[in-house]
């Protein structure tokens, strides 16, 4: 397996030791994964997905996996909102096998998937996505709820967007499973400092930050308030060149007007079309797709390449960026 973790003895020996002081330990979780042998990385990117097969996701799947062969993709990561409409029951849920398993079949997609929460995996039960006995299930299957991965010259900060959304703690139509979120003050403040903290230890090329939800979006949910407001900054500051996410079921690329951070929807992985679009200047609003597909992300040293598949497997949109290094001498 290529991915690396913190053995489970220095795991436990880390949550004894915040246990006994009573703190959280201010850091991130780090994965690695092996990157091809000429450095280069690819892999693909759905959100919003888990509807057993319907509302088009198994030809989301079955384009992915082509798209993926192709491509010799390294990884997939989803975007949250892993299985609809209210998450999973618990580990037993047959859900898991009928929107997960039984349904990105493609020899391709047979590698690690990195997953994050959505906002309706925390309808049901949040902590059994997280649980390793998944993993058993499916070997595919890793969901933190936010942790970082080392690939290459590329690093990835996933982020638990959900419990920055002050709606959530609101609405009384559903109910969430807060469960080592609470006080939601806590855990949002050392998370921002975790990422914080993270970003600036990092000394990779690439830098990308993955969450659920938007920060920007001409979609349905449009912008997230509370990610401009309190995420935004850290990535800014920090020179993190892409910010990716699902919750609007679309396919979608906003340029910053003020940084070199690019803001990518890929949250077609199954039911979309929800025909709202709003207007956004179209110098920023570099690409948008109403309907379901996914984004194939290729990365060198030089180079980021982007791409936007439909259900037929036609590029809707391609964008890449350069930064080569000048040489001193
Ligand atoms: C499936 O995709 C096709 C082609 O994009 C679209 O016309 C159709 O409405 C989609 N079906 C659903 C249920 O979203």
């Amino acid at each position: 397996m290529a991915m690396i973790k913190y053995s489970p003895a220095v795991l436990l020996l880390l949550y004894m030791t915040a246990a006994m002081v009573g703190v959280v330990v201010a850091e991130l979780q780090r994965f690695d994964h092996a990157v091809k042998s000429d450095g280069s990385l690819s892999f693909l990117v759905v959100g919003d997905w888990g509807r057993r097969g319907l509302y088009n996701q198994s030809n989301v799947a079955y384009q992915m996996g082509k798209v993926g062969e192709k491509t010799d993709v390294d990884f997939i990561i989803s975007t949250g909102d892993n299985f609809y409409d209210s998450g999973l029951i618990d580990v037993d849920d047959p859900a898991f096998f009928e929107s997960f398993s039984n349904v990105y079949t493609a020899p391709s997609l047979q590698k690690q998937w990195y997953s994050v929460l959505g906002n309706h995996d925390y309808r049901g039960n949040a902590l059994a996505q997280l649980s390793p006995v998944l993993t058993q299930k499916d070997s595919r299957w890793f969901c933190l709820k936010s942790f970082m991965l080392h690939a290459g010259n590329t690093e990835f900060f996933f982020v638990d967007t959900t419990p920055f959304q002050d709606k959530y703690f609101t609405e009384t139509k559903h109910t969430y499973d807060w469960r080592g979120v609470l006080p939601r003050p806590d855990y949002i403040a050392n998370l921002l400092k975790e990422v914080d903290i993270a970003l600036k230890e990092s000394n990779a090329k690439w830098k990308i930050v993955v969450g659920h939800h938007t920060m920007f979006s001409a979609g349905d949910h449009g912008n997230t308030q509370e990610l401009v407001d309190k995420l935004l900054p850290i990535l800014k500051e920090n020179e993190v060149n892409l910010y990716i996410n699902g919750h609007d079921h679309c396919l979608q690329q906003i340029s910053s007007p003020d940084s070199k951070l690019q803001f990518l929807t890929s949250g077609g992985g199954s039911k979309a079309w929800r025909g709202n679009t709003n207007p956004w200047n179209p110098n920023e609003l570099k690409f948008y797709y109403d309907g379901q597909g996914f984004m194939n992300c290729e990365i060198t040293y030089e180079k980021i390449q982007l791409a936007f598949y439909d259900i037929f497997g036609n590029e809707l949109h391609k964008w890449s960026v350069s930064e080569y290094v000048h040489s001193s001498s």
